[in-house]
């Protein structure tokens, strides 16, 4: 009997999209207003869900509480009014898109789990943006 428990997060963050190696027009191009120099701010939120197997002793799959600290942990202290693209070391060369973040938040977090459990994380840029990622 597999169930899914989800926990969501938040937090704020800067950052600006644009490759080193294009010229600012090329960056203009494709990334708009995200290729602002002076950086720009999200107010992320975030799904973490988890799926296994109800344990039979503790009834849990996973308990909310060490996810919670692992989120804390792992991302809120990580990322939460910083500079992703200055203060975050994964973004040193990588471009902080939604589509990048959430695969670094699944890596960071798949690392401390249990390897049994299932990961899936949900990032919401604004409202109506958000992206998904489950490791493959
Ligand atoms: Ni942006």
């Amino acid at each position: 009997m597999k169930v899914t428990v989800s926990r969501k997060a938040h937090f704020n963050a800067a950052h600006r999209l644009y490759r080193p190696d294009w010229s600012f027009e090329q960056n203009d191009a494709v990334f708009g207003k995200c290729n602002n120099p002076n950086f720009h701010g999200h107010n992320y939120d975030l799904t973490v869900s988890v799926t296994g197997e109800i344990d039979p002793e503790t009834g849990y799959v996973v308990d909310v509480k060490i996810l919670k600290d692992f989120i804390k942990s792992e991302i809120e202290d990580a990322f939460d009014h910083k500079n992703l693209n200055v203060d975050v070391p994964e973004f040193k060369n990588l471009n902080p898109t939604a589509e990048n973040i959430v695969v670094v938040i699944y890596d960071k977090l798949k690392a401390v789990l249990d390897s049994h459990l299932v990961l899936e994380v949900t990032l919401y840029e604004t409202p109506r943006n958000f992206v998904t990622y489950s490791g493959s």
